[in-house]
């Protein structure tokens, strides 16, 4: 089904650049917007080639958090639907500073919100997180899903989660067409290299230390980018209006197993493994119930664990001057600050 112009918000990040690519390779729609203020985060690479060679692709840029920019990007681009993945997505940052997680995912959401209803945007999808639930025991049954509580554990999680209230606040107050997804933890391409599985990928290739938080049993559930894409856009098609849909592959890793599968994959042995101090408030387990998505949508995972991993591996072998080039300027002295040396 191809449909009319989509709005992507945050299209040079990790999930969002896949969704791109994989929304043009498959014609999802006609025609994509990216728009993105290109944080440390967000990178122009991530689009390439489709960003010089495919004129289906614009890309704005933009921060979501500036109400002027918001309301030029829907005047000048009138879209049938807009997805809204940007975000200031790591935990670790959130904890040093809070306040670019509220401007961006909160404000910024807010005023993406409203400013797509007042434009007449036929639905809103907002890309969230399983954190915003918080965290469970690590041993037990129980899985997040659509009915529980929202408990979110870090200022990343709470400002997600404010996010989402305020986008079904909007379906309910305004009678707004939006839609929530609240995914798991995404491994693949294109994802920085500050997160677990890019940055123990990166640092085994160059025969660097593996810095592993507290024990390391702290368990995920991983689910590859491209199942993600799909899922995104199958409930952005098929999802019901003020619904959210919790999105997993049933596939919880903790992460010291992660980290053993990257050594095996790359070659390299545990010597490598250096246990650090803790993330203050480390969410213990998280892991997702999928059956909604199944059942209402018809949205199924394709790819395995073993085969996602191993072709991430590989790319990221292949794609070392991506790595060289994202991994300057800012990245570079933060790295430095938090895993320095190791
Ligand atoms: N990575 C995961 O495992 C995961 C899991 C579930 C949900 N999510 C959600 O998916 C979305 C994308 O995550 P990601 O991992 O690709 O993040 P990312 O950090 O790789 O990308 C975020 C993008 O947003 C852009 N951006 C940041 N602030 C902006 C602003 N004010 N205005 C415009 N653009 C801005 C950045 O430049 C970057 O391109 C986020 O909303 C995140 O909460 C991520």
């Amino acid at each position: 089904m191809r449909a009319g112009t989509w709005i992507v918000t945050g299209g040079a990040g990790f999930i969002a650049s896949n969704f791109v690519r994989l929304a043009l390779e498959e014609g999802w729609c006609e025609r994509v917007i990216v728009f993105d203020l290109l944080t440390y985060a967000g990178r122009l690479e991530n689009l390439a080639p489709m960003i010089e060679a495919d004129p289906r692709l614009v890309f704005v840029r933009g921060d979501i958090a500036d109400g002027e920019a918001v309301e030029e990007l829907l005047d000048s681009h009138p879209a049938d639907m807009v997805f809204n993945f940007a975000a200031e997505s790591h935990v670790d940052r959130s904890i040093h500073d809070a306040a670019p997680f509220v401007r961006t995912n909160v404000l910024g959401t807010q005023l993406l919100v409203s400013a797509s209803r007042r434009h007449g945007v036929r639905r809103y999808i907002q890309v969230s997180t399983d954190e915003v639930y918080g965290a469970l025991p690590l041993d037990g049954e129980e899985r997040f899903h659509e009915e529980r509580p929202y408990a979110p554990k870090s200022p990343y999680a709470a400002s997600k989660a404010g996010a989402d209230f305020l986008v079904l606040a909007a379906h309910h107050t305004h009678g707004q067409n939006v839609i929530v997804t609240n995914c798991s933890n995404n491994y693949g391409p294109y994802q920085f290299p500050e997160k677990l599985i890019p940055l123990m990928i990166m640092n085994a290739l160059n025969g660097r230390k593996l810095p592993v938080y507290g024990d390391g049993l702290y368990v995920r559930d991983w689910i590859h980018v491209e199942d993600h894409c799909r899922a995104v856009r199958a409930c952005a098609i098929d999802g019901q209006a003020g619904e959210t849909y919790c999105i997993g592959a049933d596939n919880e890793q903790p992460n010291i197993n992660v980290i053993r599968r990257i050594l095996e994959l790359t070659g390299r042995d545990e010597t490598l493994i250096e246990y650090v101090k803790d993330r203050p408030g480390h969410d213990r387990r998280y892991a997702i119930d999928s059956s909604k998505v199944h059942r209402e949508i018809g949205w199924k995972p394709a790819i395995s664990w073993e085969d996602g991993l191993a072709s991430t591996v590989e790319w990221y072998r292949k794609n070392t001057a991506w790595l060289e080039s994202v991994t300057k300027g800012d990245f570079g002295a933060y790295y430095e600050r938090h895993y320095g040396g190791k």
